[in-house]
């Protein structure tokens, strides 16, 4: 018989995949307002002003960050362009305030998920405006079934800009390979262990052959001077590499979700580390708190003391 945390996880992961679930909850004038106050805890609202404001916060505080506006697998033209004004208009606003800092997003949010032509276009303007203002733009990684068509585009454009870093899972047996060919580009590798779920045929389950592969890949990276993000909130992974001591080079930062884990990437940063915050916003919050529930069943419990809680909670004041 599965355990109650494990039956947790795995009701959160059909939810966030449920359509009729989520319209359920996103239609409901009741329990909308109330799911809002729960993601609130991991996404910075749903408007731009909101990030930018928390944003403001976290860099008066020396973190740095990166900013996202949320949504994924968009199959809409018109949707897929008005993501990209979004992500245009956040990058011309950081650029005016002169916030040199990163954007992050998906490839599937821009037009991936209708071909990889669009996706191409809508990204060569992003990173065109980016550089003018010297900000980074950040590429997420998605499914294993997109990874070969994100990696193909991402390198065509780091190969004329070099604003543009990528995301890379530590959980795909792949990515040993990708890295060796990704080191040829001058973009950030960021590395994080792999969010969606994915067969044992290509990918390590959470682990401590997936702690040591992440651990390698980081070393490989350090070795080649190559700019990286170090992704995680596994104490475990960052105290090797505190021991190894990474976190006093230039060109290492190392990156936590907004909500995730404040006291631990403080500490970090009062060691005079790079810190640097995901800081996601946007409506499209649904499918985004889900994952972090489910990859933690006690942010279940938080969640209902938030929808409980007659006071909102900031969560950048755990920073
Ligand atoms: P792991 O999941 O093993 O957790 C280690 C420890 O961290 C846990 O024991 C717990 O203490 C803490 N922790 C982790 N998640 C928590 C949570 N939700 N709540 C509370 N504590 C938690 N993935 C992907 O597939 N593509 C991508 O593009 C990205 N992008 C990305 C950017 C950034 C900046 C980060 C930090 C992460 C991602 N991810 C991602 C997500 C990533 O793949 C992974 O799912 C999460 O970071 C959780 O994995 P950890 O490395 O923290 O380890």
């Amino acid at each position: 018989m599965k355990k109650p945390e494990q039956l947790v996880i795995q009701a959160l992961k059909s939810a966030a995949r449920n359509h009729q679930m989520k319209d359920a909850f996103l239609l409901s004038n009741e329990l909308y307002p109330l799911l809002l106050k729960a993601a609130r805890r991991y996404v910075a609202g749903e408007e731009r002003t909101e990030a930018i404001a928390i944003a403001k916060n976290m860099s008066s505080k020396d973190y740095r960050f990166s900013l996202e506006f949320i949504g994924e697998n968009t199959v809409l033209l018109e949707e897929c362009q008005k993501a990209t004004k979004e992500f245009m208009a956040l990058i011309e606003e950081l650029g005016k305030i002169s916030m040199k800092q990163t954007v992050s997003f998906d490839l599937s949010h821009i037009g991936l998920s209708i071909n990889k032509e669009v996706a191409y276009n809508h990204l060569l303007q992003l990173v065109q405006q980016a550089n003018k203002y010297d900000i980074l733009l950040m590429v997420s990684m998605e499914e294993s079934s997109k990874t070969d068509d994100i990696l193909t585009i991402y390198k065509m454009i780091a190969a004329q800009y070099d604003n543009i870093g990528i995301t890379l899972q530590a959980h795909l047996y792949r990515t040993e390979l990708d890295i060796q060919e990704l080191v040829q580009y001058p973009g950030k590798i960021r590395i994080v262990k792999g969010a969606f779920q994915e067969p044992s045929t290509i990918a390590f389950e959470r682990s401590e052959e997936l702690n040591s592969r992440y651990l390698q890949y980081v070393d490989l990276l350090i070795k080649l001077k190559h700019p990286i993000s170090i992704a995680t909130h596994d104490e475990s992974i960052i105290q090797v590499m505190e021991q190894r001591q990474y976190f006093h080079q230039a060109n290492v930062e190392i990156e936590m979700l907004y909500g995730i884990r404040p006291d631990l990437l403080q500490s970090l940063k009062e060691k005079g580390y790079n810190c640097k915050v995901y800081l996601p916003y946007g409506q499209d919050w649904y499918l985004y708190l889900c994952h972090r529930l489910a990859e933690n069943p006690e942010n279940v419990y938080l969640a209902l003391a938030d929808i409980l809680s007659t006071v909102l909670e900031d969560s950048s004041e755990g920073y």
